[in-house]
């Protein structure tokens, strides 16, 4: 081989290897991403502020909409107000202790599970924690 088409055979692998690097660092990133999902203890009222069956909306640490329902004593659900059939928002009704979405009547238990109607799945739930009166939620989220 002279030194000519040693040169042309050099060019002919560069794309090749570009191609190669590429495809291996879009890889590493799926096997070793750089973030960690983690959980967010987040405070979010004292227990008086929120009377049994009262709710309140918040957002989580994605912005999306979330409902805290008191549903006893010492017990409170927190739920995404997002339909799992086709993302209307949900609401609470006390009289029947169920949350309701008005588009397709889509009805859930107060722990999100699907009691009637058309939603696929349960209503994405948030762990609650209440200490001391302080109402805590868990919001997943990412770090790195
Ligand atoms: S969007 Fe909720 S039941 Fe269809």
């Amino acid at each position: 081989m002279d030194r000519r088409n040693a040169i042309k055979n050099l060019f002919a692998f560069i794309p090749l290897g570009a191609a190669f690097a590429g495809i291996t660092a879009l890889g590493l990133r799926f096997i070793t991403p750089n973030k960690r999902d983690i959980q967010r203890r987040i405070f979010t009222l004292h227990l008086p502020e929120l009377p049994i069956n009262a709710t309140r909306k918040f957002k989580d640490l994605r912005g999306k909409d979330l409902i805290l329902v008191r549903t006893g004593e010492h017990e409170v659900k927190a739920m995404s107000t997002v339909c799992t059939h086709l993302g209307c928002t949900v609401y609470w009704e006390k009289d029947r202790q169920e949350f309701y979405c008005p588009c397709h009547a889509g009805r859930f238990d107060k722990d999100g599970n699907v009691i009637a109607g058309p939603p696929p799945s349960p209503l994405e739930t948030y762990k609650v924690e209440i200490q001391d009166d302080n109402v805590f939620i868990y919001f997943k989220d990412q770090e790195g």
